[in-house]
């Protein structure tokens, strides 16, 4: 609902930024520049933000610095590890600049995965002399990961975000009841250079994309509601959906066998296990292969959909069985927040890259190339 969306990032701006400067214990005088989201992502709500960022910068005499909204959680990955490097953080800032210079000579590729409601991109992400780049490997050519999570959890009746509910419910379930297939996507020749019409898929066109990394989850959510028609478990999620969403109901998601099954029967269990398994062997698949093919070392999952518990484990051991590195950034950096736009903003800022006093929203800014 964008019309809600932008009227309540108008509501929150001010408190939530006065929230955090108390809670860092620091005043607007403190600052060093100012970054903001320049897009993908909401216009009304993107707006908000780049005309309050502009403001404050302008009263405050302060560079303007413009991330995109995938780099910030690509990023979230990399905060992470500064947070466990206390020491660097406890430095001034002017030697920070000389810390993060030494300590970053010409890193090789990573493979970044972005997984969340709106995005599940793989780009090949690089640094060279403190400055990132990023290029396009694939991308969904329909619903985003985490949009089929929301989907499938609805369609069971249970409430939005649907990925938590998934996460906790999936772990009392047979992933093996139920088979899902993907089926490998092909180039169509005629999709070359056109824009994509889906929302998640509009960040990029489809052109020149190897279809060994490109996702469809479309496929697995008709696949779910089949199931769910031909089992006649419509009118139990629909009870399901009535008591949970019900107003003043505070509904969370299961901690034991004896809670998950007080809401559902075993038979949605293991569809709810048999589903995850999928999407996450799917989103392993082709995130290895990608990694492979860039010779990469190192694989960042990131969005949303990383605070996943199958996924972290999954990627984790097979990360360990091949020999290469996976990092997740905190459960609470993987989900949107601001703290990782910071963290994207910190390298341009070393850079002096500046936003231009006509930085306006862009709905479908890309990332790389
Ligand atoms: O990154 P994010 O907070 O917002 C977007 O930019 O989309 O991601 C939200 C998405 C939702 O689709 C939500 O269901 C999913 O991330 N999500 C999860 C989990 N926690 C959140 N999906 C699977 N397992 C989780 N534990
Ligand atoms: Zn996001």
């Amino acid at each position: 609902m964008p019309e809600l969306a932008s009227r309540e990032h108008l509501r929150a701006i001010v408190p939530v930024v006065r929230a955090a400067l108390a809670e860092a214990g620091i005043a607007l005088g403190d600052l060093d520049a100012i970054a903001v989201t320049a897009g993908p992502g909401l216009a009304g709500a993107l707006l908000v933000g780049i005309t309050y960022a502009k403001a404050l910068a302008f009263a405050q005499g302060l560079p303007l610095i413009a991330v995109n909204h995938l780099e910030g959680h690509i990023h979230a990955v990399l905060l992470q590890e500064l947070e466990t490097e206390p020491q660097v953080l406890r430095l001034p800032f002017s030697a920070l600049r000389v810390a993060q210079d030494d300590s970053h000579e010409e890193d090789e590729s990573a493979l970044a995965l972005v997984v969340s409601g709106g995005h599940t991109h793989l780009y090949r992400a690089r640094q060279e002399r403190g400055a990132w780049s990023y290029r396009l490997m694939g991308r969904t050519v329909d619903d985003a990961a985490g949009e089929a999570f929301d989907k499938v959890a609805k369609l069971l009746g249970f409430g939005y975000p649907g990925g938590p509910w998934i996460d906790a419910l999936a772990r009392f379930g047979n992933p093996h009841a139920v088979s899902f297939a993907f089926a490998q996507i092909k180039t169509k020749a005629h999709l070359v250079g056109k824009v994509p019409r889906t929302k998640a898929a509009k960040t990029a066109p489809i052109a020149d994309l190897d279809p060994r990394f490109m996702f469809s989850f479309s496929g697995i959510k008709t696949a779910v509601l089949r199931y769910v028609e031909l089992h006649e478990l419509r009118d139990e999620a629909r009870a399901r959906a009535t008591r949970l969403l019900a107003p003043g109901v505070e509904a969370r998601p299961p901690q034991s066998k004896e809670e998950a099954l007080a809401l559902c029967p075993q038979q949605v269990l293991d569809l709810v296990a048999s589903f995850q398994c999928a999407v996450v062997g799917d989103l392993m698949k082709k995130s290895f292969a990608a990694a492979e093919s860039l010779g990469a070392r190192r694989i960042l999952v990131t969005g949303g959909v990383a605070a996943n518990r199958e996924l972290r484990a999954r990627f984790s051991a097979e990360a360990a069985r091949r020999g290469v590195r996976v990092d997740f950034p905190t459960l609470a950096l993987s989900t949107d927040n601001a703290a990782m736009i910071a963290a994207a903003a910190w390298p341009r800022f070393l850079a002096g890259e500046f936003a231009a006093d006509s930085l306006s929203a862009d709905p479908s800014l890309a990332l790389g190339r």
